[in-house]
């Protein structure tokens, strides 16, 4: 945890890095959504703007127009240039060409060939877990599935996991600490560099060499467009995924009759997905204001930043009944976990599968577990919100 003030009024001083947003930032949305529905901070950037409302944030996301997606993210301390990372960092025109482009290797079909591959990997985990007491279902179970999958598509080594996760905790804590963030992104550019001089010289039939294949307006993207690109499609599917299925299994641990009720109907497992996504959703993004605008009765100027919390949205009860409840089976469930309007999650197919096979495969082989009382559930800090250790005892294992 960084060294930061304590937050004394959540409504003219927030802070997404506070311990108490860390550890359980409903009660601050559930608050500030009746007394000051879009709060206000001055500790990043020029100041940053936080709306917690489904109708302010969906309003924000479907016009990129007023609200740009260029210059993203906060800084301690005033602004400062950072990397973009395309298409999440594109303003219309450019970035319907890059999302385009991309598209096709996220469609349904190409996610659902993965099936197989991510099966037999959280089996072969599973399979090692059970073999033992104790263990950590966020770092030793969920944390691997999206880094293994993701590199199967971009064709990198699944072996290069820890180094993914270095670079993903050093981006969380960036905000606070832009000199380690920015050094990342270099490493990650070089990393990202050599792979794609490797598909220059010998081809390929994976992300990397499908981006070196991409024209607009005839041109092929430079060397440096392409290695961004490549670094926003790994760290976005990582810790994203990871949140999710990690806080899922922390619910199923302490919620012994959802598990039961999973186990003995596994049809309902999507509908129970959707429910994860929405109450724990994990990603929050940014905005810059472009004209003078209000929101929520607050007046926005040119250049003010928001904090697009689309967590908050989730649970907002205007819009979901009995919203920080955890309802597998909840009918009308339209979420806002993978966003809104033009930057909608390009890999939510991809999140899906992971997270309904990781969940299927782990109750499979580990249908009997409880949380461990005598350890804390510790949850990374800043934009991107998920369990990073999740003690598990198991119970007893099936013999599947
Ligand atoms: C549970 C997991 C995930 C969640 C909750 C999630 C959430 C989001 C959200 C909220 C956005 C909108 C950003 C904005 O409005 O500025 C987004 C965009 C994006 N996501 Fe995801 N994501 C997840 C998994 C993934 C995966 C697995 C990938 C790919 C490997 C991915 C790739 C992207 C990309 C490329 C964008 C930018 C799309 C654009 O700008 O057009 N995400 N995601």
């Amino acid at each position: 945890m960084t060294g930061i003030e304590p937050v004394n009024d959540w409504t003219t001083d927030w802070d997404h890095h506070d311990p108490a947003w860390v550890n359980d930032p409903f009660p601050i949305w559930d608050d500030l959504r009746q007394r000051c529905p879009v709060a206000h901070t001055d500790r990043y950037n020029e100041g940053v703007w936080l709306p917690t409302r489904y109708e302010d944030l969906s309003a924000i996301a479907h016009n990129p127009a007023a609200f740009s997606s260029g210059h993203s993210g906060a800084t301690a301390g005033g602004t400062r240039p950072r990397a973009k990372f395309p298409p999440i960092h594109l303003d219309p025109p450019e970035h319907a060409e890059i999302r385009r482009a991309l598209l096709p290797f996220f469609s349904p079909k190409r996610i659902e060939a993965w099936k197989p591959a991510i099966e037999a990997h959280c089996r072969e985990l599973a399979s090692g877990l059970r073999e033992c007491t104790d263990v950590d279902a966020a770092a030793d179970y969920a944390s691997h599935i999206p880094a293994a999958a993701i590199a199967a598509i971009l064709g990198i080594p699944a072996a290069d996991g820890d180094r993914f996760r270095g670079w993903i905790h050093a981006l969380e804590l960036g905000d606070n600490d832009p000199d380690t963030r920015d050094a990342m992104v270099a490493e990650m550019s070089e990393y990202f560099g050599a792979h794609i001089d490797d598909r220059i010289a010998n081809g390929g039939d994976d992300l990397i060499a499908h981006a070196l294949k991409i024209e607009i307006d005839g041109q092929r993207l430079d060397k440096e467009t392409i290695q961004r690109i490549l670094i926003l499609q790994l760290i976005a599917g990582i810790d994203t995924t990871w949140g999710v299925l990690g806080a899922s299994l922390w619910h199923l641990a302490t919620h012994p009759a959802d598990r039961d009720r999973l186990i003995a109907e596994p049809d309902l497992l999507p509908t129970a997905v959707e429910e994860f996504l929405r109450a724990f959703a994990s990603v929050s993004l940014w905005r810059t204001v472009t004209e003078p605008t209000t929101i929520g009765g607050a007046t926005m100027q040119p250049g003010d930043t928001i904090m697009m919390a689309f967590p908050a949205a989730c649970r907002d009860p205007e819009v979901f009944e009995a919203a920080d409840e955890v309802k597998i089976d909840r009918a009308r469930n339209r979420h806002v976990a993978f966003g809104a309007g033009i930057h909608r999650c390009l890999g939510s197919n991809l999140a899906r599968l992971e997270l309904t096979t990781a969940i299927q495969t782990w109750l499979e082989l580990i249908p009997n577990f409880e949380l461990r009382t005598d350890r804390p559930v510790t949850w990374a800090e800043g934009a991107i919100r998920g369990p990073r250790s999740v003690p598990i005892r198991i119970i007893s294992p099936s013999t599947a």
